[in-house]
């Protein structure tokens, strides 16, 4: 008997949780379609190293031009690609940025996941193959939380146009659950990071900032909010989950999170000493960086995703922040290599 190959469809695969989830469902044996934004410059960077050109006979990781922002392709692709599986990662992220553009942040991540759940649905339904949905669902929902640590049955409140927006991605899932039949889960995920994090994230502005203070490249990292309180996860950890979640036989919704929660303060602590530096002599204030409504408090309780799908974190604070900030000392080391180079062939090029 001949088995099937997977297919999953990934929008968001040039991000962070992308990148890592199409590198772990090849090692799966999945294909693996990815929806990418056309950009005048490449925006592949984070899946270059597993990227294959689809026109070797076996290739197994495809990308495709779309966007949330657009039903027509979505429909596309569904029928083009056929997935089993449906994992909607897209979204315009940063919660500081979702206030400067409310109505772009509702277009792609609340928007966008109903159009997809739409092209999911309509594909179901004429094909007869059932599609498994997943949901990038946040702790930022929980926002000015209502009880500590929080849970799935915990209510929401929503403090930013993101949350706000991943509030009705969040909904439509549950609801396209209870009508169509469709299996959709809502991953309820708090922060995770890894070196693959955006540079404008809080913890990789940190780490890339201590790996270029030391090698003398920046004198300073400017920040907001020092005393809000996240629980971090490592990213690469945090995909393994949302897989589980689809295996499942009936969907549902989970928290993933580590349990522990610390302060953008501690957080810096960590990361400097880790390069043997104090915090207090490098980190400035720019108010800049606050928001208009802040997130104080976020910590999870993951016992829900530990007992059904049997997840649990491999990776705590001390190993994140060590495997960040060594990637990003060795970051800063090239960059400085390459601006020395610069300079001295600068240099000699000046006494040719
Ligand atoms: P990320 O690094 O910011 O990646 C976002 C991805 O969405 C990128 O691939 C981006 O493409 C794509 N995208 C943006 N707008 C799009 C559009 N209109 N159409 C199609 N694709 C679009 O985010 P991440 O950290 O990997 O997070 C993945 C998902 O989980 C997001 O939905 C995020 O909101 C959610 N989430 C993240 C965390 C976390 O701590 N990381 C926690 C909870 C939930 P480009 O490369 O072209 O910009
Ligand atoms: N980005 C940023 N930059 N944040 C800062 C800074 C700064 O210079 N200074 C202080 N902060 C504080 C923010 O005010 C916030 O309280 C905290 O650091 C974390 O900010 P981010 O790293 O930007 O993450 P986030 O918690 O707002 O959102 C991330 O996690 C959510 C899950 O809870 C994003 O990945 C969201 O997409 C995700 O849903």
């Amino acid at each position: 008997m001949t088995s099937v190959t997977r297919r999953a469809f990934v929008t968001g695969i040039t991000g962070q949780d992308g990148s890592y989830l199409a590198e772990f469902l090849l090692s799966k044996g999945y294909e693996v379609h990815g929806l990418i934004r056309r950009s005048s410059s490449f925006n592949t960077q984070r899946i270059e190293s597993i990227y294959q050109d689809p026109h070797l006979p076996h290739a197994r990781m495809k990308l495709h031009f779309g966007d949330l922002c657009d039903s027509n392709s979505l429909s596309d692709l569904m029928r083009k690609v056929r997935p089993h599986e449906v994992y909607n990662l897209g979204a315009q992220s940063h919660v500081r940025v979702s206030f400067d553009m409310p109505i772009y942040t509702a277009d792609t991540v609340a928007m966008g996941a109903l159009r997809l759940l739409d092209a999911v649905r309509e594909f179901q339904q004429e094909s007869g193959q059932q599609v498994r949905f997943y949901q990038a669902s946040s702790s930022e929902q929980y926002g000015k939380v209502m009880e500590t640590p929080q849970k799935e049955t915990t209510p929401f409140y929503p403090r930013s146009p993101y949350a706000c927006a991943k509030m009705m991605a969040h909904w439509a899932t549950v609801n396209y659950r209870e009508s169509y039949n469709l299996h959709a889960s809502c991953g309820i995920l708090f922060n995770h990071e890894s070196p693959r994090r955006g540079e404008t994230f809080v913890t990789r502005k940190i780490t890339r900032a201590v790996g270029r203070i030391k090698m003398g490249l920046q004198d300073k990292v400017f920040l907001g909010n020092l005393d809000s309180k996240r629980d971090w996860g490592f990213a690469g950890d945090y995909v393994k989950a949302m897989w589980m979640m689809l295996q499942q036989d009936k969907p549902d919704d989970y928290v993933i999170s580590t349990g522990k929660t610390y302060s953008v303060r501690e957080f810096c602590e960590m990361a400097f000493s880790h390069a043997g530096l104090d915090h207090k002599d490098f980190v400035a204030f720019d108010a800049r960086y606050l928001r208009p409504a802040e997130v104080d408090l976020l910590l999870g309780d993951c016992s829900k995703a530990k007992a059904k799908l049997g997840w649990e974190p491999t990776t705590d604070i001390k190993g994140l922040v060590a495997m960040m900030v060594d990637h990003d000392m060795e970051a800063a080391r090239r960059e400085k290599t390459l601006r020395d180079a610069g300079h001295a062939v600068h240099n000699r090029a000046s006494h040719d």
